[in-house]
């Protein structure tokens, strides 16, 4: 090459590189190595937050022993704002609900230990109509970074003519070039099969509408529908193999205390452990009935959702309203959840050695003939034998039995 042609294609590489940084998003790599954990606003409480509100929030999210459990995102959903941009177009903290600004509350947040997020829109405004980021990415995100935020949620709403992909990557490369780890969680519903294209834009994407504190029946919402439990689990199945350490498919935050009844809210939370969804608590903490704590902060189904491989389970076996979910964990351990979701108590009579396990997307083969497992059910916290024996108990209408396989 002589002294031109490099020059020419120096030249030609740096724009290359340039015009890739552009059209990819660089996120922070080492965030949600497992699915994260913590509490949002949103499911309890809507838009009627503020500092007295969440401050107690805090204390009880610290006191109850959520904490102690692995939360440790507090995330303020929609309705922080006040309606309007200041004059430098910079967001405001609502000053009613947030008489001391955002920052001295984030520091509140940070003073306890834990970590702090917000929440925005990719659109013109947010779902509940108060200012979207659209036009102002780079300037939110640098407000953010300096009150010490360290998760995004980045909504939908009023995004008429915008491109998802573009939209979420410039937000991206905006909390990027902000300087501050943020976990960015893509909240567009799955409607453009954030799947696909997010892996190196954020940490999280929602993959289904709104959940609601509903086991098997969806609610209509008049314009929408609100999705139940189930409606939500049956979405997760095809898109399991784009899930991962660092990109987490997101069936949305957990009703768990919020109505359900305690088998259901169980169910709910041992199959979230499954598919290793991140886990945001949506309840009011200060109210928490004794069964809700022992719920969310059951080790070992936590264990469970956050292991190490971060493998999403999958169903793997359907009879009879009767359903089997596999994830498999590491040390070649195996987490099993089944699931009557018949409209009556079913006997399960299982054996272990007729269902081959086999799973061409963890790679996972397990014949119960060749290797014994000891079972260990994870909410009566028992020791109950081993697959060498058929599995024999009673499982009432949307309830579950939750077992950790350890190899003996
Ligand atoms: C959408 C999201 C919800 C919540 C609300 C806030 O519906 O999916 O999780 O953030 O907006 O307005």
């Amino acid at each position: 090459m002589n002294i031109r042609t490099i020059k020419k294609f120096l030249l030609a590489s740096f724009i290359g590189a340039l015009a890739s940084t552009a059209a990819s998003a660089q996120k922070f790599e080492e965030l949600a190595q497992t699915p994260p954990m913590g509490w949002n606003s949103w499911n309890t409480f809507q838009t009627n937050i503020d500092e007295p509100l969440l401050k107690g929030m805090v204390d009880t999210y610290v006191s109850s022993g959520m904490k102690d459990a692995g939360y440790n995102y507090f995330v303020l959903d929609d309705g922080w704002m006040s309606m309007d941009r200041d004059k430098d177009g910079n967001l405001v903290a609502d000053p009613k609900k947030f008489p001391n600004g955002m920052k001295a509350f984030a520091d509140y947040v940070h003073s306890k230990g834990l970590k702090f997020g917000i929440y925005n829109c990719a659109g013109t405004k947010t779902c509940a109509g108060y200012p979207g980021t659209r036009g102002y990415e780079y300037q939110d995100a640098r407000l953010y970074a300096s009150w010490g935020v360290d998760y995004l949620k980045f909504d939908w709403c009023n995004t008429d003519g915008i491109n998802a992909k573009e939209a979420y990557t410039t937000m991206s490369n905006a909390i990027k070039a902000a300087g501050r780890p943020m976990i960015f969680s893509l909240c567009e519903w799955g409607q453009h099969q954030p799947w696909l294209w997010a892996k190196d834009v954020g940490q999280l994407w929602r993959s289904t509408g709104d959940i609601w504190a509903g086991f098997d029946k969806n609610l209509s919402k008049g314009s929408w529908t609100a999705l139940s439990v189930l409606t939500i689990l049956d979405k997760q199945d095809s898109i399991r193999q784009y899930a991962g350490p660092g990109h987490w498919n997101d069936p949305d935050m957990l009703e768990v205390g919020n109505g359900m009844k305690y088998n259901e809210d169980k169910a709910h939370f041992s199959l979230w452990c499954m598919l290793a969804a991140p886990l945001m608590a949506g309840n009011d903490l200060r109210k928490m009935s004794d069964q809700t704590k022992t719920i969310l902060t059951n080790k070992d189904a936590i264990a469970i959702d956050q292991d190490a491989l971060g493998i999403e389970g999958f169903k793997y076996y359907a009879f009879d309203g009767l359903e089997l979910f596999v994830k498999p964990l590491a040390n070649n351990e195996l987490a099993v959840c089944f699931l009557n979701r018949s409209s009556r108590p079913q006997n399960v009579s299982y054996d272990w050695k007729e269902h081959l396990i086999s799973d061409a997307i963890s790679k996972t083969n397990v014949d119960f003939n060749k290797a014994n497992y000891k079972l260990h059910d994870v909410w009566s916290k028992k020791d109950i034998g081993t697959t060498d024996k058929t599995f024999k108990q009673t499982i009432g209408v949307n309830d579950v039995v939750l077992l950790r396989l350890t190899k003996q």
